[in-house]
């Protein structure tokens, strides 16, 4: 069987929302509260999904990332980015809940409230949105897939890829990364062969350190405590 996706006539949309053990009863209440204020509604078919429209107020750029599990990267990055709107992705409800705690804590204390969450999943958000839409983008230790037959799952793949091009102006930025051998091969051939994408590597310390602007995710840490090596790499839209 191919290792790429199946054509779009037999593609499903295999992620639901995922609901792991109960919750806290805490967590449960700002949950139920806090979601529907923060969540991304999708257009009717074909329809545009504007970003602008999401905030209160006008935001600088909006900046997405797709599979934030439990939002550690994208919630440090909205706090050092305040003018930014952030537009995020997880179909995992427990991953979900726990950033829209430490929204709900930030924004109901005066923070800067620019999240907002799409429970479900990604190809939904990427097809929504309009050309030139999002000024940087993430996928970061995205799901292996390490068998071959169920590689075409993988979230990074051509189609993933020639979403990002088409909603990232040129000039900036998409940022992936895996600690999975197999997977930083794979993330590679897909970027060489998309040509609107350029990596931006010169040496090894480019995609083995992560930048000073990258935050920590769980699952970058998870890795390292593992023994693994993580890859960072940042392609930049031509
Ligand atoms: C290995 S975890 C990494 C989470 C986070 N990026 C990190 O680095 O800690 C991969 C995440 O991608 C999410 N995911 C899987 N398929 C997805 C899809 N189609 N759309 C959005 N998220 C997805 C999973 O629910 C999971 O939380």
């Amino acid at each position: 069987m191919s290792d790429e996706e199946p054509a779009a006539a037999s593609r499903r949309l295999i992620y639901g929302r995922r609901r792991g053990r109960k919750f806290s009863p805490t967590r449960e209440t700002t949950f139920a509260d806090w979601l529907p204020r923060l969540s991304i509604a999708l257009p009717s078919a074909d329809g545009v999904l504007d970003p602008a429209a999401l905030f209160a107020q006008p935001m600088k750029a909006y900046w997405a990332e797709v599979g934030f599990g439990d939002g550690q990267h994208l919630f440090a990055l909205a706090q050092a980015n305040p003018e930014i709107g952030f537009l995020g992705v997880e179909p995992y409800e427990p991953g979900v809940a726990k950033l829209v705690s430490h929204i709900a804590a930030r924004v109901s204390t005066g923070g800067p409230d620019n999240i907002r969450i799409l429970m479900d999943d990604a190809r939904l958000l990427l097809k929504a949105l309009p050309d030139n839409s999002i000024a940087r983008g993430f996928t970061l230790f995205p799901d292996p897939w390490p068998k071959k037959r169920h590689q075409w799952r993988r979230i990074v793949n051509a189609d993933t890829l020639s979403d990002w091009a088409r909603l990232i102006p040129p000039g900036h930025e998409l940022r992936l990364a895996t600690d999975v051998p197999d997977y930083q091969r794979w993330m590679l051939r897909h970027i060489l062969a998309e040509p609107r994408f350029d990596w931006l590597a010169e040496t090894s310390r480019d995609w083995l350190q992560r930048p000073a602007d990258w935050p920590a995710s769980k699952y970058e840490q998870k890795a390292i405590a593992a023994g693994r090596t993580p890859h960072y790499y940042r392609l930049r839209r031509v």
